[in-house]
């Protein structure tokens, strides 16, 4: 690995890819991150097999003590950062930039096929913000319900569409090579689809043939108002559990459009559908256009059961490698 200056004003901190015995190290630094709605403790031996990602660690004395990954997408241009962490007791002393700055040495010595960096954050600070080109922003609503109230919650939000005058009729799910087809269509790329990427929880894509392939590998569920024309879609992973506790799972829902009335619809759709896995507390994370945010706050908060609602920006950032 090339990392010689980093090491080097560093002598006692190392660089490594993660394995699997580093895993109760990881997640003994990671109990603070996401307010312990940290997915780590799902994907970690996952991100481990999964062909072209990498998991990098700093360690002090042998101890584990940040982690970034890397994953190299779009035909090998981009590397989508993720997962950055570095354990409390080590906080403010530049360790979170020397792991980026390493993760860049190694992809441009391993990997100078690789064009450009990609991630998203959370927030929106400008030490962050600043470093990067903005490629785009969405909202994510945050709302957690118990799993034995989900079927007043489906009742409730049927009758309210129906109130509203609205005919109710649930979004299309896609078979493979719908997906393929709508996912590669100029139209929805250029009009439905958030700058032109698919948003896959918080991981961006390009609408390639091979990025749509590694997407059909996982237990995603993808959905349309209408499978010839489509205006709205969405895109649902089986719910997991987070760190918070065995009883929390989380459960996200990508929306990709600007229909309010579709976007209800949808979320319906793939609660309903999803409604036969959720136990304990369900985390929901909906990922969605901004133009829609404040009238889907003002209509989960409605919902009885429903826990009020928390709103984070996504931010899609990119700089060149
Ligand atoms: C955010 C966190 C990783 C910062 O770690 P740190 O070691 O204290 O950070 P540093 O001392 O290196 O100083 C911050 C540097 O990291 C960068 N940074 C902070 N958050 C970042 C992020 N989310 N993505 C990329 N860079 C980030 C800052 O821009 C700054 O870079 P600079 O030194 O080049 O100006 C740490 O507080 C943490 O683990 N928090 C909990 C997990 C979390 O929120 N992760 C962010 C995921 S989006």
């Amino acid at each position: 690995m090339e990392d010689g200056a980093v090491t080097q004003m560093h002598p006692d901190i190392e660089f490594c890819l993660a394995t699997e015995a580093d895993y109760d190290q990881v997640m003994a630094m990671s109990t603070d991150v996401y307010s312990g709605m940290d997915y780590m403790g799902h994907f970690y031996f996952s991100w481990l097999q999964e062909p072209n990602r990498m998991v990098f660690l700093a360690k002090r004395n042998g101890q584990v003590i940040a982690l970034e990954s890397v994953w190299i997408v779009d035909d090998g241009e981009t590397a989508v950062f993720e997962g950055l962490r570095v354990a409390p007791w080590e906080r403010g002393q530049g360790i979170a930039r020397m792991i980026q700055l390493h993760c860049i040495n190694f992809i441009k010595t391993n990997y100078p096929e690789v064009k450009r960096r990609r991630q998203t954050v959370g927030n929106k600070l400008p030490e962050v913000l600043n470093k990067f080109r903005i490629l785009g922003e969405r909202s994510v609503l945050i709302f957690h319900f118990k799993a034995s109230d989900i079927d007043g919650i489906l009742s409730y939000i049927t009758r309210a569409m129906e109130a509203e005058g609205k005919v109710w009729q649930q979004a299309s799910l896609l078979q493979d090579s719908d997906v393929r087809r709508i996912f590669l269509d100029r139209e929805v790329i250029d009009t439905v689809l958030p700058n032109k990427k698919i948003m896959y929880d918080w991981h961006p894509f390009e609408p390639t043939e091979s990025n749509i392939s590694l997407l059909l590998s996982k237990q995603i569920r993808w959905m349309a108002d209408c499978s010839e024309h489509p205006h709205f879609l969405s895109l649902c992973l089986d719910p997991y559990l987070v760190s918070m506790g065995q009883e929390f799972l989380r459960l996200n829902i990508d929306m990709f459009g600007k229909v309010l009335d579709e976007a209800k619809k949808h979320l319906v759709t793939q609660l309903q559908i999803s409604s036969g896995k959720l136990t304990g507390t369900v985390l929901c994370f909906l990922f969605l256009d901004t133009l829609l945010t404040a009238k889907m706050e003002e209509f989960v908060k409605a919902i009885p059961a429903v826990e009020k609602p928390n709103i984070l920006p996504q931010m899609l950032l990119e700089d060149d490698l």
